[in-house]
């Protein structure tokens, strides 16, 4: 595939670019230089996972050694059984004892810029990360947080959310990141499901130049906790924004108070193999979001490998590596965190937004700190095309070495423009597909390798072995036949369970009559075996990368008194790539009402819910919904209609009241 030429032609489908010398780009080498050479470990990857993985744990350290390296009775996985080891040990602790004290393990930038001063900024050496990690897990012991006792995290994207993730895999204390744009009612949901009774915050975060109130969240969603078996006992508070905020003595710290009273010695946890990492809350198709479970070993190697792989990171090589996602979500626990620390690699965590001061600030903050691999989402990229390239012309950008994207299928109109305007027309983009439970990479170029093409994440990571296959029968699909995305095997970092919902887990993620992990997604393979990633095949949407479940926004729109029934469906929108379109039936008594404050009602509504995210683009209004005669929602005449179709080309003659159609082809989007 690398001998290829690129195609310059504007039928997307067949552009291909090379992977470009390591030294055109500025790296010293490639991990994996050439197609052979991948090839070679991918087979022995699969072939003899023992021999393959063993020799990639070898480069992290273990307390115990493993008995097995995998064992597997579907749907269950055990990675590295038998060993003992800790992930903030293996991020952290090891380069300290390895002599790389000095070297920069975090790089942040907040998001105020001082006229005279410009940004704030910190910079923390793997020797203060591990004084910082270890503090606050003394900080975490002192306030009674025991190894297996869940942490639930909401708080900005500042230092100290690091510092937490990391105590908390340091005291073996599983934690749940809950993104900051999350309501109040969403933090209680979730510390509910975990039972959780200890919450990590800050009094605020910046966005935008505004505070998001991150403190008063936790305090309603205490309030909402308070009678019940899920009291919140303790709430840590660090102090961000340093605005006024309300207290509770009996259940409210402040951060740094707890710091003054412990030391900054406190020897990792030994955790076995399989013991929880961490849970994280994603969407799926029932209105209520799950706790994916990821344990220790497994996902450690998993984050590992992939980091290194994909993003070619060598230590000592003046890299500064850049994942502008959030903590809160799968992307910022792996490539934020574990694995780019894991390989000591100085790892920027950015505060606040793209556009904050202006859309400058990214090409602004890749300058200054000379990041060389730089890893976002098409919906940001979408956005930058949008806000024009004098931006990105305007800053020095010759450092970088590698784009990546993820998150969701990126256009190849995006694609182009980002390997031209930031990439040089020379950079690899790593177009990586995968899931929170996936823990890491599953689908990705390898920069070295592969003959990238816009719109295709390409090939298996070593170890993954991925097919599309006919949803009906199982059986694997010839080339560019669409069909649903399935790995056979089980990698280290795959999921472990639904936290307490085993049935879910099962009911999810496994075929009985079929020994693979069903992803949730569509898919074809091309001639050359490429992937390229045709959308979910549940109901789930994939906004601005973010997964929604439609049925999570429909329960929370039909909570607000004027709405009797109401459904969701994805509509193509111009930077989010999916945007959310609401139709809703409302009561007799809203009837009346003006739509317009409807909407704005009912938006207000699903913020509060479940976050300013999942707040409709569109919604429209209708005394019906279309239904089949059974009474199951028509959803993909909805979609033509969200997607602004005035008539549709579907097959109606199961519609039982064909009234409501022509309504809702007329209705307004509000
Ligand atoms: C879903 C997972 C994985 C981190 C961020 C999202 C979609 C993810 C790609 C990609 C096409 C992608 C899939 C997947 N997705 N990456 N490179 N190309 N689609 O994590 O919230 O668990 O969502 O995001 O639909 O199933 P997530």
């Amino acid at each position: 595939m690398s001998n290829r030429s690129p195609i310059e032609t504007q039928l997307t489908e067949n552009r291909t670019f090379p992977a470009p010398a390591a030294a055109d780009v500025g790296f010293p080498r490639w991990h994996i230089g050439s197609e052979a050479e991948y090839l070679e470990q991918h087979r022995r990857s699969i072939e003899d996972p023992a021999g393959f993985y063993g020799d990639v744990a070898k480069e992290l350290n273990w307390f115990e050694p493993w008995r097995e390296i995998c064992s597997w009775e579907l749907p269950d996985a055990r990675w590295f059984d038998g060993a003992v080891t800790n992930l903030c040990h293996n991020a952290v602790d090891r380069h300290v004892d390895a002599g790389h004290g000095d070297a920069t393990a975090l790089i942040w930038e907040g998001e105020p810029v001082d006229a005279d001063s410009g940004a704030e900024q910190r910079s923390l050496t793997y020797a203060e990360l591990k004084a910082e990690t270890a503090r606050f897990a003394n900080v975490l012991d002192s306030q009674g947080v025991k190894k297996g006792d869940v942490v639930t995290i909401y708080m900005g994207m500042v230092p100290e959310l690091a510092i937490a993730v990391l105590a908390c895999a340091r005291i073996g204390a599983p934690h749940s990141v809950i993104f900051g744009g999350f309501s109040a009612q969403s933090i209680a949901d979730r510390v509910i499901d975990a039972k959780s009774s200890v919450v990590l915050t800050c009094d605020g975060g910046w966005r935008r130049g505004k505070i998001v109130p991150l403190k008063d969240n936790v305090d309603e969603a205490c309030a909402k906790l308070a009678d019940g078996p899920n009291a919140v006992e303790r709430v840590i508070v660090f102090a961000r924004t340093k605005h006024a905020v309300e207290w509770d003595d009996l259940r409210d710290r402040d951060w740094a108070e707890l710091c003054l009273h412990v030391g900054t010695e406190r020897a990792p946890e030994p955790m076995a193999a399989e013991d929880p990492l961490f849970l994280l809350y994603t969407s799926g198709s029932t209105g209520k979001p799950k706790g994916i479970l990821h344990t220790t070993a497994g996902y450690m190697v998993h984050a590992y490998l992939t980091a290194k792989l994909t993003f070619n990171l060598i230590p000592d090589d003046n890299q500064v590596f850049w994942c502008t996602a959030d903590v809160g979500w799968i992307t910022g626990h792996t490539y934020i965190l574990y694995g780019v620390l894991a390989n000591r690699v100085p790892t920027l965590m950015y505060e606040g937004a793209p556009d904050s001061p202006d859309p400058k600030r990214f090409w602004d903050i890749c300058e200054r700190h000379a990041v060389t691999q730089f890893y976002t989402a098409p919906t940001a990229i979408r956005a930058f095309m949008k806000w024009g390239d004098e931006h990105p012309a305007a800053h020095d950008l010759s450092k970088l070495r590698l784009l990546g994207t993820v998150g969701e299928p990126i256009n190849p109109e995006a694609w182009i423009w980002y390997r031209r305007v930031i990439g040089r027309d020379l950079l690899p983009i790593v177009d990586t597909w995968w899931q929170t439970e996936t823990g890491g990479h599953m689908l990705t170029p390898l920069p070295g390798v592969t003959a990238t093409k816009p719109g295709s994440c390409s090939t298996p990571m070593l170890g993954v072995d991925a097919a599309v296959v006919d949803p009906e029968t199982g059986e694997e699909l010839p080339a560019n036949q669409g069909g649903v995305l399935v790995v056979r095997k089980p990698w280290p970092g795959m999921l472990r369970g639904i936290y307490g919902d085993r049935q879910r887990f099962i009911d999810t993620y496994w075929d009985a009559d079929n020994d693979y992990y069903i992803t949730g997604d569509g898919a074809r393979r091309d001639a050359d075996g490429d992937f390229w990633i045709m959308g979910r095949t549940d109901d789930v949407i994939n906004v601005s990368g973010h997964r929604i479940g439609t049925m999570e926004v429909e329960s929370a729109l039909v909570s607000h008194p004027d709405v009797v029934e109401a459904a969701v469906v994805g509509m193509p929108h111009e930077i989010k790539g999916t945007g959310i379109a609401a139709f809703c039936t409302l009561t007799n008594a809203a009837a009346g009402k003006s739509l317009d404050e409807v909407a704005k009602s009912l938006r207000a509504h699903v913020t509060a819910e479940i976050g300013a995210f999942a707040k409709p683009d569109a919604l429209r209004f209708a005394a019906g919904l279309p239904k089949t005669r059974s009474g199951k929602i028509m959803r993909r005449l909805l979609r033509d209609v969200a997607a602004g179709a005035k008539e549709t080309s579907q097959d109606t003659t199961t519609l039982e009241d064909r009234g409501v159609l022509g309504e809702l082809l007329s209705a307004e989007a509000h």
